[in-house]
């Protein structure tokens, strides 16, 4: 079961989206840990660049989340070089910001193939090998705050991350089906510093999503934490192998009790506080 101890301190990380913001955090965390990394991002060459000069055990391994068979070939990386696999993150995502039916085809399914499907392609990938090793692992995957509370102007983004939060707890329970020693977390942020909202929009900039984007980046300069310090908080949660990883609970507990609430009362939303 997954109450076994998990090998963080020199055990092995595989990290995506791993060549900025919170993946390139949890990848420095790792190290300081004595951890051997696993860095996976699409652009390779900020990838070797986000990676170089750090010190300890990482490899930088160019990979696509969307696609199942570059996702097939991060795994079979990172057992070749290190021979065991301890955390598994999968981290990498985007944002879209727009009203709903404005946002074009592409950008909406792009969503849905990074957000969801890359993640779905981490757990295809990863869990046969986890489970014929048969060993303690931990996988964690990245919602957000608005996995819980869906936001206007940013669809795409709020329906992904809900959807990771069931996906996440589907997988806990199928481990626990098979009293497997695979662990899973699902990791919810509130603002980090970082380069989420650098390409929000699309095709078409509305000054709705201006003014509503605008907003984000000042609310996740005054609020936010960095990288570093969120990555450190992580880490501390996944020593105890919670589910829930919620390292700024500031930022989702009383929203999400009003709207429990709200539901339960049968009460009409209303639009968020930002
Ligand atoms: N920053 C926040 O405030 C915040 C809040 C809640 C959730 N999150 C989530 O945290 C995760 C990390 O985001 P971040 O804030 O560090 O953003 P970021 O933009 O700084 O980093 C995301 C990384 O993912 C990579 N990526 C994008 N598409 C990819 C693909 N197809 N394959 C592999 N890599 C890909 C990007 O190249 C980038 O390096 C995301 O899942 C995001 O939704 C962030």
């Amino acid at each position: 079961m997954n109450d076994e101890p998990l090998q963080i301190d020199g055990g092995v990380a595989v990290i995506t989206g791993a060549a900025s913001g919170i993946g390139a955090g949890l990848v420095r965390h790792a190290l300081s840990l004595g951890m051997r990394v696993v860095a996976a991002d699409v652009v390779a060459d900020k990838l070797r660049a986000s990676v170089a000069g750090l010190d300890g055990e990482v490899i930088a391994v160019p990979t696509d989340v969307t696609r199942p068979a570059s996702v097939d070939a991060l795994a079979d990386a990172a057992w070749r070089a290190f021979g065991q696999v301890d955390l598994l993150f999968n981290n990498a995502g985007i944002m879209a910001t727009g009203f709903s039916w404005q946002i074009e085809a592409a950008r909406w399914q792009r969503l849905l193939d990074v957000n969801i499907g890359g993640t779905v392609n981490g757990i295809r990938s990863f869990v046969p090998h986890l489970l014929g090793a048969g060993r303690a692992a931990q996988i964690i995957n990245t919602s957000s705050v608005g996995g819980f509370l869906a936001s206007p102007l940013m669809a795409p983004y709020s329906a992904t991350k809900f959807a990771i939060v069931a996906l996440t707890e589907s997988l806990r329970s199928e481990m626990e089906m098979l009293q497997a020693p695979i662990g899973v977390s699902l990791l919810a942020p509130g603002p980090v510093i970082t380069g989420i909202f650098d390409d929000p929009f699309g095709a078409t900039v509305d000054a709705a999503s201006e003014g509503f984007v605008a907003q984000m980046r000042t609310m996740t300069q005054q609020y936010g934490v960095t990288p570093d310090v969120f990555a450190a908080r992580v880490f501390t949660s996944l020593r105890r192998r919670e589910f829930w990883i919620v390292p700024q609970p500031e930022a989702l507990d009383d929203a999400l009790r009003a709207k429990t609430d709200g539901i339960l009362a049968r009460r009409n939303p209303t639009l968020p506080a930002w």
